[in-house]
């Protein structure tokens, strides 16, 4: 990897060496699997395929300066991988078993996890499917897991850099009752007409609403939201929204910093009173946005007017990355180190 330009990399897919793999079968998950190839051979009647019997996770490992690899918080989206099961009716995975697939594809992998000095990160990339042959509409006999990693850099553009996002009222990417709060595949397929259009449009994401009433602030597309004003934390509580752990982590350390931390249903005309807003999750890290627009009132509500980073985001972002890279002391035994 010695000519790999590090510092440039988008958040894309790129081929790494190893995936690990495990299935369960007759009431019980097997051992994990080691391959080397990208493809998987299944069943053109699996229920991935029809019912949307998928969930997926996104977590990170980092380089730190003492060259150790440290991995993110994995327990918690080993446990979410469990509720998204328990929410399409798949098979739970042990969280051990989780956290063994992750230790085991980032070490495999080891060479492809970005230097230090490049910002950039290992993204681990979990999924589970429901396979055999069925047509029915009825949960899958048989599951397979499976982990892959590739070495990512921003999710937006200019990294942390503030853009743009807006308000589209025609569409949701979640029912008030439905599958918002899990991390399923058809949450983001439902997510793909109204983010393209955004795109067009110049915008980095769509800001999406409460499907309900349509008046409460609910999440981005591939990221949680929150608001700074004064010197509170204010980030939205809903049925419809996916549990961030980079979201629930940024609340700790909000409240570290002496700021604080409501959440709460949050009035879409609220955001005229926002100091600094941003998207975070663990693509996104911290996005910040400089302006929203409500497009169907045709309103903006400008939020960075010098197009800079807020003081507050700023020293968040730091904060969670310094942890992340084990620059600063891990106090709450967020980061498993990779030996
Ligand atoms: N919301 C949605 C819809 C997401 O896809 C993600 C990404 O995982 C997040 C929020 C952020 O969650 P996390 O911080 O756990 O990555
Ligand atoms: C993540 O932040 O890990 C995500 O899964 C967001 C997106 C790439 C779907």
């Amino acid at each position: 990897m010695e000519n790999m330009n590090w510092s440039d990399l988008a958040f894309g897919y790129m081929k790494t060496d190893y995936n690990v793999r495990c299935y369960y079968r007759d009431g019980k998950w097997g051992e994990l699997e080691v391959s080397s190839s990208e493809i998987i051979n299944i069943h053109m009647a699996a229920t991935c395929l029809h019912y949307g019997q998928e969930s997926f996770e996104g977590l990170k490992a980092f380089k730190g300066k003492d060259g150790k690899i440290r991995v993110f918080r994995m327990d918690e989206n080993g446990k979410r991988m469990q509720s998204s099961s328990r929410g399409i009716k798949m098979a739970e995975l042990p969280v051990e078993m989780f956290e063994e697939a992750v230790r085991k594809v980032v070490k495999l992998n080891e060479r492809f996890v970005p230097p230090y000095e490049s910002g950039a990160a290992l993204y681990i990339r979990p999924l589970m499917i429901g396979l055999g042959a069925q047509v029915g509409v009825k949960p899958a006999p048989e599951y397979m897991f499976m982990v892959f990693v590739t070495p990512v850099g921003p999710y937006f553009k200019g990294g942390f850099k503030p853009s743009k996002v807006c308000i589209m009222r025609e569409y949701d990417r979640a029912a008030p009752q439905g599958t918002g709060t899990i991390k399923v595949g058809g949450n983001y397929a439902a997510s793909l007409v109204a983010g393209e259009r955004a795109h067009e449009l110049g915008y980095a994401a769509v800001l999406y609403l409460d499907p309900k009433e349509k008046k409460y602030l609910d999440e981005c597309g591939p990221a949680n939201f929150f608001g700074i004003r004064g010197n509170s934390y204010i980030t939205p509580q809903s049925h419809s929204i996916l549990p961030s752990i980079t979201n629930k982590s940024l609340q700790q350390l909000a409240v570290d910093m002496g700021l604080t931390v409501e959440r709460r249903p949050i009035p879409v005309e609220e955001i005229a009173t926002f100091d600094e807003a941003a998207e975070c999750g663990t693509a996104a890290v911290i996005a910040p946005i400089s302006q929203i627009d409500d497009l169907d009132i045709n309103k903006s509500y400008v939020i960075a007017k010098d197009g800079k980073p807020g003081p507050v985001c700023e020293k968040l972002y730091n904060k969670l990355r310094a942890i992340q890279y084990g620059d600063e002391p891990d106090t709450y035994g967020w980061v498993t180190v990779i030996e």
